[in-house]
């Protein structure tokens, strides 16, 4: 499935659809060039599960956790992490992470070729920027479980 985004406000909109099907355990894996928006579309994510805290790149550390605001609604936390200075498949236990995966959603930016062991079951997208424009196009590729369904569900009405 491909998804156009002509704005940044469009791509934090993706984001907050798609959250409306994520549940505790999922695995999303971006890729995509500096500045494609994976950060962005974190940002969207992280507002449709209602998490707290801003939503930034984690560049200097792998991972951080985003906890529900229970008081907005939220239900489970956001694991965002950023693989881009990995030079060996992430091991679940170098996270150090005080939540257990099974409990979040876990977003992970250039985690391609190095998270996959995580999670037999994910939701691939890569993003591809036009650097002379704000046009991102998302393209999505659900790999096993109900990954198709779900973003059928997420994406289908009009955009
Ligand atoms: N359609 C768009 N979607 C997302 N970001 C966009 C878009 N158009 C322009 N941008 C800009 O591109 C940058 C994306 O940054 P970021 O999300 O941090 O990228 P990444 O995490 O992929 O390196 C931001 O400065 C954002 O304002
Ligand atoms: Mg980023």
């Amino acid at each position: 499935m491909k998804l156009l985004a002509t704005t940044p406000e469009q791509t934090h909109e993706l984001g907050r659809r798609l959250a409306t099907v994520l549940r505790p355990g999922d695995l999303i894996v971006l890729t995509g060039p500096l500045g494609a928006g994976k950060t962005a579309l974190t940002q969207g994510i992280g507002d449709g599960l209602k998490v707290a805290g801003d939503v930034t790149s984690p560049t200097f550390v792998i991972a951080r956790v985003h906890r529900p605001d229970s008081e907005r609604g939220g239900r489970f936390p956001l694991v965002h992490a950023d693989a881009y200075r990995l030079d060996a498949v992430l091991e679940v236990d170098q996270l150090d992470l005080d939540t257990e995966l099974a409990d979040s959603v876990t977003v992970v930016e250039w985690g391609a070729g190095m998270v996959e062991q995580l999670a037999a079951d994910r939701l691939e997208i890569t993003i591809a920027a036009d650097p002379a424009t704000e046009v991102r196009e998302l393209e999505l590729n659900p790999v096993g479980g109900d990954w198709r369904q779900r973003i059928t569900q997420a994406f289908s009405a009009a955009q």
